[in-house]
């Protein structure tokens, strides 16, 4: 198997405040961070760019493959070329549903993680399946969990730039495109320690991971 006794797996739905939170876990303990979503964004956006259906899984493999091959592993993953924020206007949100539902798609890029983490100490990969698909044998799982209409409003406030009626509309139906697909739909593992931050403050849910993570003998 691969490095997974190292990972610390964080899952849950779109602005559930897991980029926050694995952010400051990693910040305060030195841990090495990975956001598995800027993966399948860039594929989207790439899409987008070079007029390619985001629904036709030949062509979105295809594309996939040769941005494999363009980039060096670690740059597909990371790639700062990328500004975040192009990677989060509304149409790669859309585009990014039908990406990330495109089996082919998914197979490739956990393999990309998968890389990466062996060469990690110790690391946190934030995602939608990587408790239940990419690591199953992760260290630590963990699945956040919000209000839709607390988490758009997050997304509101943190972006300023989309009225609260479209991002709840966006997270709704992130929602319901990432737990209703086929391949490595979005579920908590059996395993995985839920938490509902809908009442909690970034602080307190970074804690309550922190101290999870110390229960299972994590060094951190
Ligand atoms: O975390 P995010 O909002 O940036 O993720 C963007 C999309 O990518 C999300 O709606 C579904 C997909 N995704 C996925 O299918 N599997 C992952 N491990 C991470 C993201």
């Amino acid at each position: 198997e691969h490095a997974a006794g190292t990972v610390i797996a964080v899952d849950g739905p779109a602005a559930a405040g897991k980029t926050t939170t694995c952010l400051a876990l990693a910040n305060t303990f030195g841990l090495r961070y990975l956001e598995s979503g800027r993966t399948y964004r860039i594929i989207a956006f790439e899409a987008l760019r070079r007029e390619i259906p985001v629904d036709d899984t030949r062509e979105i493999t295809g594309l996939c493959d040769e941005l494999l091959m363009e980039s060096r592993t670690e740059s597909l993953l990371t790639a700062e070329r990328y500004a975040s924020d192009k990677l989060r206007e509304t149409p790669v949100n859309v585009a990014v549903s039908a990406v990330a539902k495109i089996a082919e798609v998914r197979q490739r890029v956990t393999g990309l993680i998968r890389l990466w983490a062996k060469t990690q100490a110790q690391c946190v990969v934030e995602g939608r399946d990587i408790g239940t698909a990419v690591f199953p044998a992760a260290r630590v799982k963990f699945y956040l969990t919000a209000s839709p209409e607390v988490r758009a409003m997050r997304r509101v406030r943190q972006e300023r730039a989309d009225s609260y009626e479209n991002v709840l509309a966006d997270v709704i139906r992130r929602d319901e495109a990432d737990m209703n697909r086929a391949a490595s739909p979005l579920v908590a593992a059996e395993d995985a320690i839920r938490i509902d931050t809908t009442r909690l403050t970034i602080d307190q849910v970074t804690s309550r991971m922190a101290s999870a993570c110390r229960n299972q003998g994590l060094e951190i």
